[in-house]
């Protein structure tokens, strides 16, 4: 059997996180040249000042760099060639994240606890 493996990488100071990051609550769009793309990670970011709210700008940052990442891995799932592939083994999710920094590089597998709709 073949494993294949996709890898889907964050990274540190990344300009797209921020400027989601920086989109006041209220809806009115902090800069003009944020990116449709970019809002795309409103769920990640949605979660990690739900779970985390009190930690500085930049440390949110971070965790929304590798949430965005769960986000994608997710979003990957609900193809369903992928999907089959995932259940069958036959296709490894993983996600990471480089942090240029500090010079690390971080990997995880794909937890199918977040995933329910993976269970069988
Ligand atoms: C680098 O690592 C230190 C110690 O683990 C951490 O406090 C800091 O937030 C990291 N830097 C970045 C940019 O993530
Ligand atoms: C991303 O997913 C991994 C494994 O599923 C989990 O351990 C990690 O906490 C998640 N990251 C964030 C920032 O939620």
């Amino acid at each position: 059997i073949q494993v294949e493996n996709i890898v889907v990488i964050g990274h540190s100071r990344c300009g797209g996180i921020k400027g989601l990051m920086s989109i006041p609550e209220d809806g009115t769009t902090a800069s003009d040249f944020i990116e449709e793309w970019v809002q795309i990670g409103n769920p990640a970011k949605s979660k990690v000042k739900a779970e985390a709210g009190y930690l500085s700008f930049s440390e949110l940052c971070t965790n929304c760099e590798k949430e965005s990442v769960n986000v994608s891995l997710g979003n990957l799932l609900t193809y369903p060639f992928v999907r089959d592939q995932v259940v069958k083994k036959k296709l490894a999710l993983k996600g990471a994240h480089y942090d240029f920094v500090n010079g690390t590089f971080e990997l995880w597998d794909l937890d199918f606890k977040f995933s329910p709709s993976v269970t069988n």
